[in-house]
């Protein structure tokens, strides 16, 4: 089913919204000069992007931000692991938002307010900018740039927290996991480069300089490594929901180290 719709909303200017697997489609028809000004936009973006932010009019028009990373096409795998499909009248949190695409989904699932934060403004910038592209208000929708492990200063709890693709990123993932729990009211959706190979379920990897040519991947769990981690940092039940992603056998990373999985778990306060 290529083109299945997973989320829609009726917006209050009228604008109908759609995610399917080839990005947003809105019901609207965009003139030429809007298009190209939105591409330029996507465009100015240059080398700090990493979701492929994909919008359609309703007359078949596409602008792309060329990230490399194609959220659409990774939502429904979330889907089958755990994101909640019905947010209706809940606060959400999504932590290392980068350009925003969970926290639009969580608005067009029925967030009654979504907030957005991300250690980079240039990504919160993003963020803000397609929020306004999709009609979304500053009210019911924000976003700040701030560290993940400095949440507590918010002074604020949300029913659900979105924390997708950040902790292997984090160089003191305890801190981390501690400032996102005490944000936490009800769960939170958590998923990470993990190691795949069972016999290593209970230990980390530190990766010492770069993995993916990536020298901000700090480290790599094993299942119930990150499960205990949750635990101790303080969400009373934690289930490894399974490997969303596992690279062919004998992929490797293009450093020479093994390729490993990505997996999702529900936690709950
Ligand atoms: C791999 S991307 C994942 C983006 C998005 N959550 C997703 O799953 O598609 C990692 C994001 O986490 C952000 N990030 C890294 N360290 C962070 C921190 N300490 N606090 C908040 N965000 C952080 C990065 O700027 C980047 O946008």
């Amino acid at each position: 089913m290529p083109n299945a719709t997973f989320s829609m909303k009726q917006l209050g200017n009228d604008m109908k919204i759609e995610v399917n697997r080839n990005g947003f489609l809105v019901d609207r028809v965009w003139s030429d000069a809007e298009v190209s000004a939105m591409q330029a936009e996507m465009n100015s973006w240059k080398s700090f992007r990493y979701h492929n932010v994909v919008i359609t009019d309703a007359a078949g028009k596409t602008v792309k931000s060329g990230g490399t990373n194609d959220p659409h096409v990774v939502l429904p795998g979330l889907d089958h692991f755990g994101f909640p499909q019905d947010l209706k009248g809940k606060t959400v949190l999504d932590v290392g938002c980068n350009s925003g695409f969970y926290s639009m989904v969580a608005k067009l699932r029925g967030a009654s307010r979504v907030m957005g934060v991300d250690v980079s403004s240039l990504y919160t910038d993003q963020a803000s900018w397609l929020r306004d592209v999709l009609g979304f208000s500053k009210e019911e929708m924000s976003f700040q740039a701030m560290d993940g492990a400095a949440l507590e200063a918010m002074q604020e709890q949300f029913d659900v927290v979105i924390n997708l693709g950040v902790i292997y990123h984090i160089e003191n993932p305890m801190s981390y996991l501690r400032s996102v729990a005490s944000v936490t009211r009800g769960m939170m959706l958590l998923e990470s480069e993990m190691l795949l190979d069972p016999a290593v379920s209970e230990y980390a990897w530190f990766i010492e300089k770069e993995y993916g040519c990536d020298p901000t991947n700090w480290w790599i769990y094993g299942p119930k490594c990150l499960e205990g981690m949750a635990r101790a940092a303080g969400f009373s039940r934690v289930q490894f929901n399974g490997f969303l992603w596992r690279p062919e056998p004998g992929t490797k990373t293009p450093d020479g180290f093994q390729r490993q999985g990505r997996g999702v778990f529900s936690c709950w306060k």
